[in-house]
């Protein structure tokens, strides 16, 4: 009989989370959802108590071994929205949650972890750099700070950017590649899910993420973002490593064509 393998969906209960889901569960895996409701786990993943315990039930409920992580859960930025919220779920509900499933993965089977980004880190000008830094300094308490101070709307893709430094930074080190755990961020544009439908019906915000370009004319799906995780997770992806896959419709290329790939000094 095949392997069953079981995953860890954090922000499973809705848009690409709930998608990822589905799908997964269509094709066999056991999945654990993590979300605030509705979901195997519920915990707030933006504070040290939720995501501690949710990593104890994750642990329980999958007896030590994992074969696939996927951090979707994540806050978008909005005028009257705190910052703070941003680097707690976006930054440290991922990588805490990345490091401490690490071991879990690394006993699993072909394992694979994926952390969600946006196209706002490389496409939306001045992102807030000291976030950023915080961040990546494990400083969450100075981030708060310094996102509070630049606002939700600035930290959101300082937090996606930070995410992305992360992952690029661990993946090819000894606890990951060396452990046999692929480690990949994917990054998508638009995507209609809730989470987009909240910036879409900002008075301020709708009207500019309107005027933003997507050269295939439409919004992602949710399904089509599932549809590449359910491949980074596959046997066909095992090469990845380290890796920001770009899933946005051509916004990313149309406004930065010539900045990546960027050629060594
Ligand atoms: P969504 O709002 O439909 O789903 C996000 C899920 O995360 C929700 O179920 C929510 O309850 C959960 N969540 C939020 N805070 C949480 C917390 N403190 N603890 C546990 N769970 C929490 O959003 P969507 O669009 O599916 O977004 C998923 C990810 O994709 C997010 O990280 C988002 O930043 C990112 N993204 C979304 C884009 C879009 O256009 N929709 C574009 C680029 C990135």
């Amino acid at each position: 009989m095949a392997h069953q393998r079981t995953i860890v969906v954090t922000g499973s209960a809705s848009g690409m989370g709930a998608a990822t889901l589905k799908r997964l569960v269509a094709n066999g895996d056991r999945v654990i959802g993590v979300d605030l409701h509705d979901a195997d786990v519920v915990a707030d993943l933006g504070t040290p108590e939720g995501r501690q315990s949710a990593v104890e039930a994750i642990q329980e409920l999958s007896q030590g071994v994992l074969d696939g992580l996927v951090t979707f859960a994540g806050k978008g930025g909005l005028p009257n929205r705190a910052g703070s919220l941003l680097v707690a779920v976006n930054y440290f509900g991922t990588v805490k949650l990345l490091e401490s499933l690490r071991p879990l993965l690394a006993k699993g089977t072909n394992s694979a972890a994926i952390a969600i980004a946006s196209n706002s880190m490389t496409c939306q000008p001045g992102v807030p750099l000291d976030v950023v830094n915080l961040c990546l300094g494990d400083d969450e308490d100075g981030a708060h700070v310094a996102a509070d101070t630049a606002g939700s709307i600035q930290t959101y893709p300082a937090t996606k950017l930070a995410v992305t430094r992360w992952v690029r930074h661990h993946a090819p080190s000894p606890e990951w590649a060396g452990a046999g755990i692929t480690l990949n961020v994917i990054a998508p544009g638009a995507v209609q899910t809730p989470l987009l439908k909240e910036t879409q019906d900002d008075e301020i915000l709708g009207p500019m993420l309107a005027a933003f370009p997507i050269p295939i004319g439409r919004n992602g799906t949710a399904e089509e973002l599932a549809g590449v995780v359910a491949f980074l997770l596959g046997p066909d992806a095992r090469f990845f490593c380290g890796s920001a896959l770009i899933v946005d419709g051509g916004t990313e290329a149309s406004l930065r064509a010539d900045d990546l790939p960027s050629p060594m000094a």
